[in-house]
Protein backbone atom coordinates (compact mmCIF):
# COMPACT_ATOMS: atom_id res chain seq x y z
CA UNK A 1 0.00 0.00 0.00
CA UNK A 2 1.57 3.38 -0.68
CA UNK A 3 1.35 6.64 0.68
CA UNK A 4 -0.03 9.14 -1.36
CA UNK A 5 -0.89 12.95 -1.06
CA UNK A 6 -2.26 14.81 2.58
CA UNK A 7 -5.56 14.66 1.57
CA UNK A 8 -5.08 10.97 1.46
CA UNK A 9 -3.35 8.25 3.53
CA UNK A 10 -3.78 5.58 1.62
CA UNK A 11 -3.87 4.43 -2.44
CA UNK A 12 -4.57 1.22 -3.43
CA UNK A 13 -5.50 -0.59 -6.30
CA UNK A 14 -8.67 -2.97 -7.42
CA UNK A 15 -9.41 -4.88 -10.88
CA UNK A 16 -12.22 -5.74 -12.69
CA UNK A 17 -13.05 -8.74 -14.63
CA UNK A 18 -15.45 -11.35 -16.46
CA UNK A 19 -16.95 -11.50 -19.81
CA UNK A 20 -18.14 -8.65 -22.19
CA UNK A 21 -21.62 -7.61 -21.63
CA UNK A 22 -21.64 -8.38 -17.63
CA UNK A 23 -21.83 -4.75 -16.26
CA UNK A 24 -18.27 -3.81 -15.18
CA UNK A 25 -18.52 -0.55 -16.58
CA UNK A 26 -21.85 0.30 -15.52
CA UNK A 27 -20.72 -1.44 -11.80
CA UNK A 28 -17.72 1.12 -11.69
CA UNK A 29 -19.38 3.83 -13.24
CA UNK A 30 -22.12 3.42 -10.54
CA UNK A 31 -19.77 3.17 -7.81
CA UNK A 32 -17.48 6.31 -8.88
CA UNK A 33 -20.23 8.71 -10.54
CA UNK A 34 -23.35 7.20 -9.65
CA UNK A 35 -23.47 6.71 -13.33
CA UNK A 36 -25.75 3.73 -14.84
CA UNK A 37 -25.96 3.64 -18.98
CA UNK A 38 -28.15 1.42 -20.85
CA UNK A 39 -26.70 1.81 -24.69
CA UNK A 40 -22.83 1.32 -23.04
CA UNK A 41 -20.32 0.42 -25.39
CA UNK A 42 -17.82 -2.75 -24.70
CA UNK A 43 -15.08 -1.15 -23.37
CA UNK A 44 -11.73 -0.96 -25.30
CA UNK A 45 -8.08 -1.26 -23.69
CA UNK A 46 -8.36 0.02 -20.20
CA UNK A 47 -9.91 2.43 -18.23
CA UNK A 48 -10.17 3.18 -14.36
CA UNK A 49 -11.70 5.22 -11.85
CA UNK A 50 -11.36 6.88 -8.03
CA UNK A 51 -13.06 7.02 -5.49
CA UNK A 52 -12.38 8.51 -1.83
CA UNK A 53 -13.71 6.44 0.58
CA UNK A 54 -13.48 6.71 4.71
CA UNK A 55 -12.15 3.26 6.03
CA UNK A 56 -12.39 3.90 10.16
CA UNK A 57 -10.54 7.20 10.54
CA UNK A 58 -8.48 6.81 7.63
CA UNK A 59 -9.03 8.46 4.03
CA UNK A 60 -8.49 5.52 1.00
CA UNK A 61 -8.01 6.35 -2.49
CA UNK A 62 -9.68 3.42 -4.31
CA UNK A 63 -8.06 2.92 -8.00
CA UNK A 64 -10.76 0.83 -10.29
CA UNK A 65 -9.09 -0.41 -12.91
CA UNK A 66 -11.54 -1.99 -15.76
CA UNK A 67 -11.09 -3.87 -18.73
CA UNK A 68 -12.51 -5.21 -21.94
CA UNK A 69 -13.97 -8.61 -21.44
CA UNK A 70 -13.44 -9.44 -25.05
CA UNK A 71 -10.60 -11.02 -25.69
CA UNK A 72 -9.78 -8.55 -29.15
CA UNK A 73 -10.31 -5.35 -26.96
CA UNK A 74 -7.63 -6.38 -24.03
CA UNK A 75 -4.56 -4.92 -23.03
CA UNK A 76 -1.48 -6.70 -21.96
CA UNK A 77 -2.72 -9.05 -19.01
CA UNK A 78 0.66 -8.75 -16.74
CA UNK A 79 0.16 -4.56 -16.42
CA UNK A 80 -3.41 -4.84 -15.65
CA UNK A 81 -2.83 -7.19 -12.64
CA UNK A 82 -0.16 -5.26 -11.33
CA UNK A 83 0.26 -4.25 -8.04
CA UNK A 84 -3.49 -5.11 -7.38
CA UNK A 85 -4.69 -5.63 -4.19
CA UNK A 86 -8.40 -6.49 -4.67
CA UNK A 87 -10.46 -8.21 -7.63
CA UNK A 88 -13.69 -8.18 -8.23
CA UNK A 89 -14.97 -11.04 -10.76
CA UNK A 90 -18.30 -10.32 -12.51
CA UNK A 91 -20.84 -12.71 -14.44
CA UNK A 92 -24.59 -11.82 -15.69
CA UNK A 93 -27.27 -14.36 -13.27
CA UNK A 94 -29.04 -14.04 -16.75
CA UNK A 95 -26.38 -15.34 -18.91
CA UNK A 96 -25.08 -18.74 -17.74
CA UNK A 97 -22.01 -18.98 -19.89
CA UNK A 98 -20.78 -16.08 -18.31
CA UNK A 99 -21.25 -18.04 -15.06
CA UNK A 100 -19.33 -21.32 -16.71
CA UNK A 101 -16.38 -18.81 -17.83
CA UNK A 102 -15.42 -17.60 -14.06
CA UNK A 103 -13.54 -20.68 -13.66
CA UNK A 104 -11.47 -19.43 -17.12
CA UNK A 105 -11.26 -15.88 -15.30
CA UNK A 106 -10.25 -17.40 -11.76
CA UNK A 107 -7.02 -19.04 -14.10
CA UNK A 108 -5.83 -15.87 -15.20
CA UNK A 109 -6.41 -13.81 -12.20
CA UNK A 110 -4.70 -16.64 -10.12
CA UNK A 111 -1.80 -16.56 -12.80
CA UNK A 112 -1.01 -12.97 -12.96
CA UNK A 113 -2.21 -11.60 -9.42
CA UNK A 114 -0.86 -11.40 -6.39
CA UNK A 115 -1.53 -14.47 -3.94
CA UNK A 116 -2.95 -12.41 -1.25
CA UNK A 117 -5.59 -10.56 -3.21
CA UNK A 118 -8.91 -10.03 -2.47
CA UNK A 119 -11.48 -11.90 -4.71
CA UNK A 120 -15.00 -11.06 -4.82
CA UNK A 121 -17.40 -13.16 -7.36
CA UNK A 122 -20.08 -10.90 -8.53
CA UNK A 123 -23.50 -11.79 -9.89
CA UNK A 124 -24.80 -8.90 -11.43
CA UNK A 125 -28.31 -8.24 -13.18
CA UNK A 126 -30.05 -8.73 -9.99
CA UNK A 127 -32.84 -6.70 -11.18
CA UNK A 128 -33.56 -9.33 -14.04
CA UNK A 129 -34.02 -12.11 -11.59
CA UNK A 130 -37.27 -13.50 -13.57
CA UNK A 131 -34.77 -14.12 -16.37
CA UNK A 132 -32.36 -15.69 -14.08
CA UNK A 133 -30.13 -19.01 -15.69
CA UNK A 134 -27.73 -18.96 -12.39
CA UNK A 135 -29.32 -19.29 -9.05
CA UNK A 136 -27.60 -17.44 -6.11
CA UNK A 137 -26.97 -20.91 -4.18
CA UNK A 138 -24.87 -21.30 -7.17
CA UNK A 139 -22.95 -18.72 -6.74
CA UNK A 140 -22.35 -18.66 -3.64
CA UNK A 141 -21.26 -22.20 -3.29
CA UNK A 142 -18.61 -21.56 -6.17
CA UNK A 143 -17.30 -18.89 -4.25
CA UNK A 144 -17.22 -20.86 -1.09
CA UNK A 145 -15.40 -23.61 -2.86
CA UNK A 146 -13.29 -21.64 -4.14
CA UNK A 147 -12.57 -19.58 -0.27
CA UNK A 148 -13.24 -15.97 -2.06
CA UNK A 149 -16.42 -13.49 -1.34
CA UNK A 150 -19.68 -13.41 -3.40
CA UNK A 151 -22.49 -11.33 -3.57
CA UNK A 152 -24.92 -10.50 -6.31
CA UNK A 153 -25.71 -6.67 -7.08
CA UNK A 154 -27.67 -4.48 -9.68
CA UNK A 155 -26.14 -1.50 -11.53
CA UNK A 156 -29.30 -0.35 -12.63
CA UNK A 157 -30.83 -0.67 -9.27
CA UNK A 158 -28.09 0.22 -7.63
CA UNK A 159 -28.31 -2.46 -5.25
CA UNK A 160 -25.09 -3.92 -3.45
CA UNK A 161 -22.88 -1.61 -5.69
CA UNK A 162 -21.26 0.46 -2.60
CA UNK A 163 -21.42 -2.35 0.31
CA UNK A 164 -19.25 -4.92 -2.82
CA UNK A 165 -16.61 -2.09 -3.07
CA UNK A 166 -16.53 -1.41 0.30
CA UNK A 167 -16.57 -4.48 2.01
CA UNK A 168 -13.72 -5.63 -0.48
CA UNK A 169 -11.74 -2.28 0.81
CA UNK A 170 -12.63 -2.84 4.46
CA UNK A 171 -11.31 -6.22 3.93
CA UNK A 172 -7.80 -4.35 2.41
CA UNK A 173 -7.40 -2.62 5.57
P1 LIG B 1 -17.17 -5.10 -21.74
O1 LIG B 1 -16.66 -3.72 -21.57
O2 LIG B 1 -17.43 -5.44 -23.17
O3 LIG B 1 -16.30 -6.13 -21.09
O4 LIG B 1 -18.63 -5.20 -20.98
P2 LIG B 1 -18.99 -4.74 -19.49
O5 LIG B 1 -18.85 -5.92 -18.59
O6 LIG B 1 -18.24 -3.53 -19.12
O7 LIG B 1 -20.55 -4.42 -19.59
P3 LIG B 1 -21.28 -2.99 -19.54
O8 LIG B 1 -21.12 -2.35 -18.20
O9 LIG B 1 -20.88 -2.20 -20.71
O10 LIG B 1 -22.82 -3.44 -19.65
C1 LIG B 1 -23.29 -4.22 -20.73
C2 LIG B 1 -24.81 -4.06 -20.84
O11 LIG B 1 -25.45 -4.57 -19.66
C3 LIG B 1 -25.26 -2.60 -20.98
O12 LIG B 1 -26.36 -2.55 -21.85
C4 LIG B 1 -25.69 -2.23 -19.58
O13 LIG B 1 -26.68 -1.23 -19.56
C5 LIG B 1 -26.25 -3.56 -19.07
N1 LIG B 1 -26.17 -3.68 -17.60
C6 LIG B 1 -25.09 -3.50 -16.82
N2 LIG B 1 -25.40 -3.70 -15.53
C7 LIG B 1 -26.72 -4.02 -15.49
C8 LIG B 1 -27.64 -4.33 -14.43
O14 LIG B 1 -27.32 -4.38 -13.25
N3 LIG B 1 -28.93 -4.61 -14.82
C9 LIG B 1 -29.33 -4.59 -16.12
N4 LIG B 1 -30.62 -4.86 -16.38
N5 LIG B 1 -28.49 -4.29 -17.13
C10 LIG B 1 -27.20 -4.01 -16.82
MG1 LIG C 1 -16.81 -2.45 -20.06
Amino acid sequence: VDSVDEDCDYLFKAVLIGDSGVGKSNLLSRFSKGEFRLDSKPTIGVEFAYRNIKVGDRLVKAQIWDTAGQERFRAITSSYYRGALGSILVYDITRRKSFENVEKWLRELREYGNSDMVIVLVGNKLDLSHSREVTEEEGRNFAEAEGICFMETSALENVNVDRLFLDMISKIH
